[in-house]
This record gives C-alpha cells, sequence and structure tokens, in this order.
C-alpha cells in the first residue's frame, strides 16, 4: 500500500505552519532510548517525577465501584465544580459563581477552549518569549496570529511596559503563564496587577495559565489572577491543572475560571468536542482540592531542595550563565558561551549532549529562544547530579 503523500493530502489549512510539540518529541527520544538499553538521564521531561498521591487514587478507585462512569455535565460535575470554586476562595480571597467555572481534559484544553471561543482570524494574540510551545500553536489552529514579546532585555521578566508597547489595534487577547515553563520566571504580584491593567485600559483580555500556580520558591510568593479586583477579572480567563500541582499528568484534568460569558462559549466548543472530562478522573481532582494539601509542600519541599542545588552547579559550568529562576521545575541556562566550532546554535549543543554524553534537555528555540537550553528538575537528586556531571564534561569539551 503507498503511503499518501503529505503534501497533496488535502488537509485543512488551518493546520498550515502548526509544529509538533518540540517537548513532547524530547520525552520520546528518551523513552526510545532508554527502551533500546541506553543509560540515558532524561532532563527534558515536563512532569513531576512523583506518583499520585494516595488519598487522590483511593477517590478515584471509589468513583469506580460506585459506578461514577457516566457523562458528566460537560462542565463537570456539581462537587469539582464546587471543590475549584471552594479552593480559590480559601487559598486567594477569590468568589467566583458556578457559571464561572468549568472542568477541562488538562490545563491545555482550558487554553485551547479559552482561545478559540474568543479570537476570530486575523486577531493578533501577544505571548512573551520563551513560550511554552502549545501557546502559538493553539493560536494559529484559531486562525488569529500570534506576536512574541521579547524579555530577554529583562531577563525573561514580563513587563506591563513591554506589553503596552505591543498591543496594536488588532490586539484581542495576550497569554500569560507565570510560574513560566520554560523560564521558571515568575511575575510580582505588583508587576502582574500593571499588566492587567493595561489590558483593562487597552480592552483586550487575558488568559493568565496558572499551571505551575505552587511551584514558586520563597521568598518569592504564590499568586493567582484570581485575586485581583473584580474590574480586571473581567477580562481573565485563568486556566489551571491538576497535572503538576499533584502529579496527575496522565489523568488529564484541569479547570477555567472566567466571565460567565466567556465560559459559556467555551462550553460550546468543549461541548461539541470532547463532552465531559474523564468522570473518574474529575473526582480524583475533587479529591485533590478538598483533601489535605501536604502532599503538595512535600513536593514542592524536594523541588526547592533539587533547585538549591541545580542553579549552583550550571551556573558553575563553563560556558553556562543561570539565573535563579523563582517558580516551576526547569532551569534555563544560557549557553551561547558553549557555542563554538562547529557547534553553532543550542539545538547543535544539545543534539551533542544526547550524541556525546546520553542527557536529553530541550532546547531553547523549541520555545522561541535560541542560545538557551531548559533543564527540568523533575527527576531525583541522584539523576540531576549524573546529568550536570554528563553536561559539565560536553561544555568543558566545547569551550576548549
Ligand atoms: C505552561 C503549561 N501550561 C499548561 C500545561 C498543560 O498541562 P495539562 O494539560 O497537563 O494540564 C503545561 C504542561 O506541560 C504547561 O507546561
Amino acid at each position: 500500500m503507498t503511503k499518501p503523500a503529505l503534501d497533496v493530502f488535502p488537509l485543512s489549512e488551518r493546520l498550515a505552519g502548526m509544529k509538533a510539540s518540540s517537548t513532547l518529541a524530547a520525552m520520546q527520544k528518551a523513552q526510545a532510548m532508554r527502551a533500546a538499553g541506553v543509560d540515558v538521564v532524561d532532563l527534558g521531561a515536563g512532569e513531576p517525577d512523583f506518583d499520585t498521591p494516595e488519598h487522590i487514587k483511593r477517590a478515584a478507585e471509589e468513583a469506580l465501584r460506585a459506578g461514577e462512569t457516566k457523562y458528566t455535565a460537560t462542565g463537570g460535575t456539581p462537587a469539582l465544580q464546587e471543590a475549584i470554586i471552594g479552593y480559590y476562595e480559601r487559598e486567594f480571597g477569590a468568589r467566583y459563581d458556578t457559571p464561572e467555572v468549568m472542568a477541562t481534559a488538562g490545563g491545555k484544553q482550558a487554553i485551547f477552549n479559552a482561545v478559540v471561543s474568543l479570537v476570530n482570524a486575523g486577531d493578533e494574540v501577544l505571548i512573551a518569549k520563551p513560550y511554552w510551545v502549545t501557546f502559538p500553536e493553539i493560536v494559529k489552529f484559531a486562525g488569529a496570529i500570534p506576536v512574541f514579546i521579547e524579555t530577554e532585555e529583562t531577563d525573561f521578566q514580563l513587563t506591563a511596559e513591554q506589553v503596552k508597547r505591543a498591543i496594536t489595534p488588532r490586539t484581542k487577547l495576550i497569554i500569560i503563564n507565570s510560574p513560566s515553563n520554560p523560564s521558571g520566571r515568575v511575575i510580582p504580584p505588583a508587576e502582574f496587577r500593571k499588566i492587567m491593567e493595561v489590558v483593562a485600559e487597552r480592552g483586550i483580555f487575558a488568559v493568565s495559565d496558572e499551571c505551575y500556580l505552587r511551584f514558586v520558591y520563597s521568598p518569592s510568593e504564590v499568586f493567582s489572577a484570581s485575586s485581583l479586583a473584580p474590574e480586571l477579572r473581567a477580562r481573565l480567563c485563568i486556566a489551571g491543572s491538576f497535572s503538576k500541582t499533584y502529579a496527575m499528568t496522565g489523568w488529564r484534568i484541569g479547570y477555567a475560571l472566567a466571565p460567565r460569558e466567556w465560559i459559556k462559549a467555551m462550553l460550546l466548543v468543549q461541548g461539541h468536542s470532547t463532552s465531559n472530562p474523564n468522570s473518574i478522573a474529575q473526582r480524583a481532582a475533587t479529591e485533590a482540592f478538598n483533601g489535605s494539601q501536604e502532599c503538595v509542600a512535600k513536593m514542592l519541599s524536594e523541588y526547592g531542595a533539587r533547585r538549591e542545588w541545580l542553579i549552583k552547579a550550571l551556573d558553575d559550568i563553563p560556558g553556562f550563565d543561570c539565573f535563579t529562576p523563582e517558580g516551576a521545575f526547569y532551569a534555563f541556562p544560557n549557553v551561547r558561551g558553549c557555542l563554538k566550532g562547529d557547534v553553532k546554535t543550542s539545538g547543535e549543543f544539545a543534539d551533542k549532549l544526547l550524541k556525546d554524553s546520553q542527557t536529553v534537555v530541550t532546547d531553547g528555540a523549541g520555545f522561541g529562544v535560541g542560545g538557551y537550553i531548559r533543564i527540568s528538575y523533575a527527576t531525583s537528586l541522584d539523576r540531576l547530579q549524573e546529568g550536570v556531571r554528563r553536561i559539565r564534561r560536553v561544555a568543558e569539551a566545547c569551550v576548549g
């Protein structure tokens, strides 16, 4: 049987220019090498190395046994919606009503719903560099135009001034991600407020991707845009996720909080695509928000210890320059000092790390910023230390 040639197969024009996820590609590369028996150090992973906490798994088991295996309302069960509302009220003093919340199949679907239900063809959507790989792809899928904000001059800290400069009459939306994947940067609350004031003044909208909400290291503070004044929240959709906070990436469960008209449109999109998120995962997520938060504190403390060791160790590698990220579980070192001879780009440096030291990292160019690599510390300290030893050897050889 001959394979259809993709260039003649009549695929939707909407897919033109869309790229496959470079982070998933790095993960698959590591899996394939491991399966072939190679001793790989995988610092590419964008998911916790912890297992889902026991009490959350138990809730899922109970849901199965109780026959909670049917369709639910598109936006989730009343119990999960109440758990989300209760959590935001307890943690951030934010008050949301039921029509302002919906459950989704992961934070990714919340962002997808929010973007496709708001933008029109030709609208501009602002995205700060470096960005999570999915943001521009969703925007392109929706027929809109991603417009990137350069932030290297402020060490990848997005500022209200930069947002103001990037807005044009065609701007409809900005996607904000703090703590950021891949930089780990956290926007200070006062700056976040200023950004949202610009959003309100200029009449655009914002999606705040709070996927790494809880992963903020002292002295920086956890901040949710939900705690902003009502006039700022009127233009805001929060996309939330259980994936990282509770080590639940495979469960595919997240949520959105937004003005009711926006949620209504998002329910329309979701209702005619996936319908409700998985009913068992919904029960697990309800327990995650209603139950003890000790598991989150434990994981955060472990990530904090790894970060403490890692950033210093990376900064010490010849040719590396590594700022200290305030959140998430990634380091994002500048590796331009290693780009010499036949290693001209961070992509070639990442390839060399894989080939010469069987260590997986992610090229910053995939996040819109060449010259950097992303190193995930969602892996044990032992493996991190082994990985850094290997990276150091390759960097020393490059620098000469
Ligand atoms: C910045 C960011 N947002 C959203 C997501 C989506 O997570 P999920 O769909 O698993 O909830 C991810 C996952 O890697 C992410 O890194």
